[in-house]
């Protein structure tokens, strides 16, 4: 299942908003060692090694198109093809960042806590996730999958979702962590041009049906989504289309050397 960065770049604005929110939350003046799991492109592992340019600044991530162009972005930051489901740090990290990644991996039990115990002492694992999975967006997806002659092949691929609860989340770091800040922020993302959910969700969460079939099936498929889809998310009288999108956030500190205060 390829990526393709220039189709997740369309909405690259809209897509950043997250992942800043989540950087000004972690609160270290000098972190020695930053990972950015799932980093993508690198769009925004770069703004991270503008914000602590002393920093030995990582992106890691298992798709060769993804790091290719995160490799031409430059910004003395090394790439690492890896997969998130084995990788480890090697070396404790201060800093262990990702946006919009993890909800690609199940299993959040052993996950999290497992990504927790590469973070050094004092440091900080901060997570964004979508959480979002009752919306139209995606629910439309599993109609779809079930509503032509694809369903015995898509209908088991929609509707898989392994982003918990807020407080699972709390449940599982709780116990290892001496903050933990979790919440959800539900953005009013704007969009322009034809039906642009669908090339939103072209860009992700829609690849790994699509993937899977092809030729009739696919454009069959494609054009059931598209259809329902439009009727979900009219244009405004501006003709711009609102895409609301609920994300998880936490950040959780690591028992050890006191984190500075927020500025
Ligand atoms: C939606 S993109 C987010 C990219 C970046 N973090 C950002 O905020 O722009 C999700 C990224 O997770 C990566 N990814 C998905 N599953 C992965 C896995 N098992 N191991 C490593 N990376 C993975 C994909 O290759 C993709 O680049």
């Amino acid at each position: 299942m390829a990526w393709d960065p220039a189709l997740y770049s369309t909405f690259a604005q809209p897509r950043l908003r997250p992942a800043l929110d989540l950087l000004a939350r972690v609160e270290i003046d000098r972190p020695g060692r930053v990972i950015d799991l799932g980093c993508g492109t690198g769009n925004v592992t770069r703004l991270i090694k503008a914000r602590w340019p002393d920093a030995e600044v990582a992106g890691v991530d298992s798709s060769p198109e993804m790091l290719a162009a995160a490799r031409d972005g430059g910004g003395g930051v090394a790439y690492t093809l890896a997969d998130m489901a084995t990788w480890t740090a090697g070396q404790l990290v201060d800093v262990l960042f990702s946006n919009a990644a993890l909800h690609w991996l199940g299993d959040h039990a052993t996950l999290f806590p497992r990504l927790f115990d590469q973070v050094a002492a004092g440091g900080v694992l901060a997570v964004q996730m979508p959480h979002n999975h009752y919306a139209a967006s995606h629910t439309i997806m599993a109609e779809a999958a079930a509503a032509g002659p694809w369903r015995d092949v898509l209908a088991p691929l929609a509707g898989r979702f392994p982003v918990a609860d807020p407080s699972s989340y709390y449940d599982l770091l709780a116990p290892l962590a001496v903050g933990l800040d979790i919440w959800e922020t539900e953005y009013l993302h704007v969009l322009e041009g034809d039906n642009p959910v669908v090339a939103w969700t072209m860009g992700t969460a829609l690849r790994p049906l699509l993937a899977v079939v092809e030729g009739e099936w696919r454009d069959g498929f494609l054009a059931e989504y598209s259809r329902r889809i439009a009727a979900a998310y009219p244009p405004r009288a501006d003709g711009k289309t609102l895409l609301p999108f609920r994300r998880l956030f936490m950040v959780a500190v690591k028992p050890g050397r006191a984190i500075p205060p927020p500025a």
